[in-house]
């Protein structure tokens, strides 16, 4: 498979040249030059496989002559050691035989060992970068800005790797307790990961990696390499999961439509819901939850886009003004918003209306959700009110809710009780550099760490 640039579709690349590089030479963002289709036969093998062979099989379409099947099974069997449940708000897992009537489940996508989605995609993108330095003797500094998810994700997937280098920049003041904690822990003092704390917001963090990508001498110097979700190695993989889960649901309620709602900030998650709908997943519509930061859901609503400085917000990984992946949503629909719109379906909530749900879905049922995801499944309750007709409907569970047990726990009065891995992390000795989010301030650091 072939990548090529947004802006212009004769600037092309391999899929290991489009993950190295992060962004094409003309600034544009890569992907795939054709989205491979599965015909309901093919989907119906792939279902019927293990998450992980399913995902390698999938990746054997988006790679190149560098990755064989072998290769990309055993990466994908080592990336995926862990769960992908769909249960309902008693818990039940998506089986009619448990759950008959169950049409309202939360794809929990929190197992992995950060507790966030994001692990899918950073498992994948290590071990796929790991490789091509082992086969291209390459080194690589890699740049990545965070609201919080993503760089605990990255720092662990490339954690002691040979020839990488990992910078996590993040906002002060704009992550959770626990994710800085785990950002900011990761190995020793000499390990290959290190955390930078921006005295700014997520959007002045994105716009430092850019302004670092832009600088050709520093992009030379360092090999710089972006894992944001502006890479497409990173969302790729973010594919895999509504591939293979969307055939679980239809093989289980074969007669309802399939509808996933998103919480969503730079849009990355969409995007690998969109690409695996291409590939012939039975996905019906996809409902976009934005907190107030919601320029994409006020695109949806009036055609018209307009990127904004971000506001903080309880649910603090979508706090994005500008979402990076916007120009990709637009190329797998060619432009045409009417078409977008055929597809995707958005509503914006409050902090206020988050925490009431967040206590209402607690009181009716027990399920305590992170308030990202409560952003989503209030999204999927507003459009449901309007379907006519039975869906299966399956909201993205983002990350654990112990990841901001800060605001779940004083929103539902409530202790929640942290997992083993993340408990032994809130006891490790912080590790950071703060600094003001300028390019210089940015070089000098690398002079002397990188
Ligand atoms: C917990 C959580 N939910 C939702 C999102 C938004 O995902 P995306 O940026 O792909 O839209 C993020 C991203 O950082 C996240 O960490």
């Amino acid at each position: 498979m072939n990548y090529q640039s947004h802006k212009n579709s004769d600037i092309k690349a391999s899929f290991g040249d489009a993950l190295l590089a992060s962004l094409a030479p003309d600034g544009g963002l890569w992907m795939p030059e054709e989205i491979p289709f599965f015909k309901p036969t093919e989907t119906a093998r792939m279902g019927a496989m293990s998450f992980a062979d399913c995902a390698a099989e999938l990746a054997s379409h988006f790679t190149d002559s560098n990755f064989s099947p072998a290769v990309l099974r055993e990466l994908c069997r080592d990336a995926y050691n862990f769960d992908v449940p769909m249960v309902t708000l008693s818990g039940e897992r998506l089986d009619p035989a448990l759950a008959p009537d169950a049409e309202n489940f939360v794809l929990e996508l929190f197992h992995g060992p950060t507790l966030a989605f994001k692990d899918f995609a950073a498992r994948f993108m290590g071990r796929a970068a790991s490789h091509l330095m082992g086969t291209t003797k390459q080194k690589r500094t890699i740049l990545v800005a965070t609201s919080g998810d993503t760089g605990g994700a990255i720092g662990d997937a490339f954690l002691d790797q040979d020839g990488i280098n990992v910078f996590i920049l993040f906002p002060k003041g704009g992550v959770s307790k626990v994710q800085e904690q785990q950002l900011t822990t990761m190995g020793t003092a000499r390990s290959n990961v290190k955390a930078i704390c921006v005295d700014g917001t997520f959007d002045d963090c994105q716009q430092l990696v850019k302004q670092a990508f832009g600088d050709r001498k520093l992009t030379q110097d360092y090999s710089l390499m972006s894992a944001n979700s502006i890479n497409v190695g990173r969302v790729i993989p973010q594919s895999f999961y509504y591939f293979w889960t969307s055939l679980q649901a239809k093989a289980a309620y074969p007669k309802r439509p399939i509808v996933y709602s998103i919480p969503s900030g730079n849009l990355g998650n969409l995007t690998g819901g969109l690409i695996a709908r291409k590939m012939g997943a039975p996905i019906d519509r996809f409902v976009i939850g934005n907190n107030v930061n919601d320029p994409f859901v006020d695109y949806l609503s009036t055609g018209v886009y307009t990127p904004r400085p971000s506001v903080p917000t309880l649910s603090n990984a979508m706090d994005i003004g500008r979402p990076n992946n916007f120009p990709r949503i637009l190329s797998l629909f060619d432009d045409v918003y009417a078409d977008v719109l055929d597809v995707c379906w958005g509503a914006s909530f409050t902090d206020q209306e988050t925490e009431r749900h967040i206590r209402r879905v607690q009181n009716e049922t027990g399920y305590i959700m992170c308030p990202h995801t409560a952003v989503g499944h209030l999204a999927m309750e507003q459009f449901a009110e309007d379907v006519g007709h039975p869906i299966t409907k399956i909201t993205v569970g983002t990350a654990h809710p112990a990841k901001f047990a800060d605001s779940v726990e004083r929103i539902l009065h409530t202790d929640i009780s942290l997992p083993n891995a993340l408990a032994k992390v809130m006891k490790k000795k912080k590790r950071m550099h703060v600094m003001a989010p300028t390019l210089e301030d940015l070089t000098d650091y690398l002079a002397i760490n990188a």
